[in-house]
């Protein structure tokens, strides 16, 4: 049996709301919803958790062979482990997300996790988000959207989650974390965060979540045919 599974790329910056969204596609449609940024975080933690400064390109290769990453789906929702231990919500700390933008930049790094990400969407209908999705790991994707908000609408969105999270947060340092991984993940040499060719560009600056879904389904329901039409 060759069954086809349905595969949905969400690619764009850090706080555009991508997690959000793909999150409500996923119950939606009754798909599973992959995080790739939370697999680039588990080796960010891997790397602070072995005091290696996670730009030292040398010290992280070195380091890839001696972990194992894994990805685990329990009840539609995705759980990290490193070296066979969850790792649970240690990942979100501010703190990884540096790692991992900075890991995520090796090229090693995405080589190491090419397979596994791939063959997630080969066996199963995922909608998948993250920045090189539609450009690398999933080019043949059924449908590909780049989300866009500005980054002060960003930093003004991860900020409330923080300390929705009960995390301290100052705005001005987040809104400038926030350009800093922009520019590393947008200049990098491999896999740099721009839209692919075919993908439908989306800026939801100024929309509230509810907007933003509004605006995908749209995008989904014209590229997926969802509205019933059986036109071939
Ligand atoms: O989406 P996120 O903020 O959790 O991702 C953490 C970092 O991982 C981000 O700075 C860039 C990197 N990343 C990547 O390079 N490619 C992906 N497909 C997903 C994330």
């Amino acid at each position: 049996m060759n069954k086809k599974h349905l595969n949905i790329a969400i690619d764009g910056p850090s706080g555009a709301g991508k997690s959000t969204l793909a999150k409500a596609i996923a119950k939606k449609m009754n798909i599973s919803y992959v995080d790739t940024g939370a697999i680039y975080r588990t080796v960010g933690y891997a790397a602070r958790r072995e005091g290696i400064e996670p730009t030292d390109r040398a010290a992280v290769c070195a380091l890839l062979p001696r972990i194992s990453v894994e990805a685990r789906f329990e009840d539609g929702a995705q759980y990290m482990y490193l070296d066979g231990e969850n790792l649970g919500e240690r990942i979100r700390e501010h703190e990884i997300s540096h790692y991992a933008s900075a890991v995520s930049a090796i090229p090693e790094v995405r080589q190491f996790l090419f397979d596994m990400q791939r063959s997630i969407a080969a066996q199963n209908s995922v909608v998948m988000d993250g920045r090189d999705i539609g450009t690398v790991i999933l080019p043949n994707a059924d449908v590909k959207i780049f989300l866009v908000a500005t980054a002060h609408d960003r930093a003004e969105r991860r900020y409330k989650e923080l300390l929705e999270r009960g995390q301290s947060a100052v705005f001005e340092k987040i809104l400038a974390d926030i350009e800093e991984r922009d520019a590393r993940d947008s200049n990098r040499d491999v896999a740099p965060l721009k839209p692919a060719e075919d993908a439908v560009l989306l800026d939801n600056s100024g929309f509230t979540p509810d907007e933003s879904l509004e605006a995908v389904l749209k995008i989904l329901d014209e590229k997926l045919n969802l509205g019933g039409n059986d036109e071939e």
